[in-house]
């Protein structure tokens, strides 16, 4: 007798899709991610690559990444803003033409799972040409980016097998939060003053997330509002960032239109868009939560579904039309809880329509092509 064995279902464990069992490892992944790294009690980050004073001399970082990546990386560069350094997140893929001037204190952080996307490496390249410092975030340990970046910092996540990234995102995110706090440490003199109440807090994320994916409201969310015209997502600093990241999981993989908006861009255009059609996700993240919220208004007097993604006591959950909850946490990390929920949002809302969701067409894990 012969035992039929599937080896990609095996791989797969109890999970119809890859990207499902990865959105749920994200609570091992973030504690690989901050193993060592952190230590709370004395309030410290350590990460090993880096001695203290490292970054003393950086004035200014550039964040250079494609797709996903690039959200972190923008979730990453307004983080340093926030702490008092200079940098600026950018594509990749513009960085030839549109490159600001490096100077011997600019430090350039290249964010790429793979560690192999043709775009990325070649913005690489061009730094490292240029005479900058060059460090690499990355999950693959051997990459082409960390072999030419000066230094390389591992994000931990394990292989993510789904094209569209999850675990990497949280991960890269949270990587970056750590390395912008040694930067702003070093460049200060000082550890940045959020850092004792951002390190609990950091610790915790693991247990945040596995609560949240206990609930299954993302799930009779996207049920409820499938087949809407187009979905918009917005949000507000950090929280801009994740609304990027929403539209594009959410286009990656329902194949529906979806775009991300700084929520006070709404009214400069993208307000022409909106009709009972068109759920709005709205991401609080603590950062001028009362503006983002009368820009979430504005789209609802105009009939769009408001969907608010924020923690049960916020004053959105009153005037919002449905909500998706996370945890309470540091401002610094609440965009990364509503991330989750935004992934399983499009995760079911792609199930129902029933897509290839571990291979969306047109598109490969690492693009190696410019
Ligand atoms: C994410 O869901 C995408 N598949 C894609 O945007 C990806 O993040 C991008 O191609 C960058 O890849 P990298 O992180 O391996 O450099």
């Amino acid at each position: 007798e012969t035992i039929e064995w599937d080896p990609e279902q095996a791989g797969k464990g109890e999970f119809d899709h890859f990207m499902l069992k990865e959105i749920h490892e994200q609570p091992t992944s973030l504690a690989q991610a901050l193993e060592g790294r952190i230590d709370p009690e004395n309030e410290r980050i350590a990460l090993s690559d880096f001695e203290p004073g490292t970054f003393a001399d950086v004035e200014s970082v550039q964040f250079i990444a494609c797709g996903t990546s690039y959200h972190a990386a923008l979730y990453g560069s307004l983080a340093l803003n926030q702490a008092g350094i200079r940098s600026t997140a950018l594509l990749a893929n513009e960085y030839s033409v549109s490159a600001p001037p490096v100077d011997d204190d600019t430090l350039v952080v290249a964010v790429t799972q793979s560690g192999e996307t043709a775009d990325t490496l070649n913005a690489l390249r061009q730094a490292n040409a240029e005479g900058a410092t060059t460090v690499t975030v990355t999950n693959v340990v051997g990459s082409t980016a960390a072999r030419e970046a000066d230094q390389a910092l591992f994000i931990r996540a394990g292989p993510e097998i789904g094209v569209a990234a999850t675990k990497t995102f949280s991960s890269q995110a949270v990587m970056l939060l750590l390395l912008g706090q040694c930067i702003a440490a070093d460049h200060h003199g000082e550890p940045p003053a959020d850092l004792e109440a951002l390190l609990p807090e950091l610790a915790a994320m693991p247990d945040a997330i596995d609560g949240l994916l206990e609930t299954s409201e993302a799930d009779a969310l996207a049920e409820q509002y499938a087949h809407s015209q187009s979905y918009f997502f917005i949000g507000r600093g950090l929280g801009f960032s994740v609304a990027l990241e929403g539209a594009l999981k959410f286009k990656e993989i329902t194949y529906e239109h979806a775009e991300g908006f700084a929520s006070g861009e709404l009214k400069h255009g993208p307000l022409a868009l909106v009709t009972p059609e068109t759920p709005v996700f709205a991401v609080f993240t603590g950062e001028e939560d009362e503006k983002t919220l009368k820009n979430a208004e504005e789209a609802q007097t105009r009939g769009a579904p408001v969907i608010a993604v924020c923690p049960d006591d916020h004053r959105a959950v009153d005037v919002a039309d449905e909500h998706l909850s996370i945890p309470e946490t540091a401002p610094d990390l609440a965009g990364l809880l509503a991330n989750v929920q935004l992934q399983l949002v499009s995760y079911y809302a792609a199930d129902l329509l029933d897509r290839p969701i571990d291979k969306p067409r047109n598109l490969a894990k690492s693009v190696t092509v410019e």
